[in-house]
């Protein structure tokens, strides 16, 4: 039986109302769980989990991206990208990546009717998020978007000022130095690493080689960029991995939300991108290969450690402030 309390306490759940938490609670009231579910399930479209991996990348990607896709050592997850512009946008609205990649949030914002613009700082990836955007607009892609390369941490130098305060949404990812990335092959010594880099690594000027303070530093100079872009109730969403330097947790999420802080936004909610799929009730993860070696590693050699599988998704928008009159203004 299902212990049912006599009194609940302001914000408790109803005590009438099976756990959906508890496995006791379905085997108790199949029928009234069913319905439970039923009645909540225009709610649960619009949970903090996004179900992001219920296919590979490679699935994800296959004849929507051109093949060299492939290269770039930080992809995000064309599912994540979709979901912001869906959850955050209207057709027609202007959506920005400042660090855009082989460009898969303009990518998908053209697929969904928006326009889009990105900027990238190294040519021989904004030369394959052009091509992403002419392979779009192939298969049929409706939206405008172009790629600008630059150092997006003078992001007002590179676009034209007729663009302050257009933006609808932005989406982005930092990138998270060069020991997270890459593809392997089997070799006789074990496995090769291969496309892992952004560079050769001696440019500066990617946010890619720097420390962790040197990389928030830059991304607060460019997210400070994007809040003079963002037309008022404008959104910026980013993704951000925790990952392990050498099993110790360097936490870029929380960089993140301080460096949004820094450049004068607002952080208004904090989502979980699953690197995982939900199915029969499990999720299945999707990890890299380094991953699950040091996850291994390290469960080995007696220390639990979860296997990461999921990206935190920061999520901000622009602060109000106020005007001489005292009424209230979005800066
Ligand atoms: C995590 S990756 C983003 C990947 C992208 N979301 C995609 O799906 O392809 C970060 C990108 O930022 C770029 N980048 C690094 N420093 C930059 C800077 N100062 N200005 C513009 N882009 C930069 C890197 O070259 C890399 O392509």
């Amino acid at each position: 039986m299902v212990a049912v309390p006599e009194h609940t306490a302001p914000g408790q759940p109803d005590p009438h109302e099976p756990d959906i938490n508890s496995p006791a609670a379905g085997e108790d009231y199949p029928g009234r769980h069913r319905e439970y579910e039923g009645r909540h399930r225009a709610d649960l479209e619009g949970l903090s989990v996004w179900a992001t991996a219920q296919s590979t990348g490679p699935v994800q990607r296959r004849g929507r991206y051109v093949p060299e896709s492939v290269k770039h050592p930080a992809r995000m997850l064309p599912a994540i990208a979709a979901h912001a512009v869906g959850a955050y946008t209207q057709p027609g609205d202007l959506v920005l990546d400042p660090m855009c990649g082989i460009g898969t949030t303009l990518v998908e914002a053209v697929h969904a009717g928006r326009d889009a613009f990105g900027i990238e700082y190294e040519p021989q990836w904004s030369n394959i998020a052009d091509a992403n955007i002419r392979h779009a607009h192939d298969h049929g892609a409706t939206g405008r978007a172009s790629v600008i390369r630059g150092d997006a941490t003078r992001l007002m130098s590179l676009v034209p000022k007729a663009l302050t305060g257009q933006v609808a949404l932005v989406v982005t990812s930092p990138p998270y130095g060069p020991t997270v990335h890459g593809l392997v092959r089997p070799s006789a010594d074990g496995v090769v690493k291969y496309d892992d880099r952004y560079n050769d690594g001696h440019d500066r000027g990617n946010l890619a080689y720097r420390d962790l303070t040197g990389l928030a530093d830059g991304f607060a100079q460019i997210l400070h960029g994007c809040a003079t872009l963002l037309r008022p109730g404008g959104v910026v969403v980013v993704t951000a991995r925790p990952w392990r330097k050498r099993g110790e947790l360097v936490d870029l999420p929380s960089a993140v939300i301080a460096a949004g802080l820094r450049a004068g936004l607002v952080p208004i909610e904090r989502c979980v991108a699953l690197l995982a799929a939900v199915r029969d009730g499990h999720l299945v993860a999707r990890p890299s290969f380094f991953q699950l070696q040091q996850v291994r590693k390290a469960r080995a050699s007696g220390t639990p450690m979860h296997l990461i599988a999921h990206e935190d998704v920061l999520i901000f928008t622009k602060a109000a402030t106020s005007s001489e009159d005292g009424t209230e203004v979005v800066a």
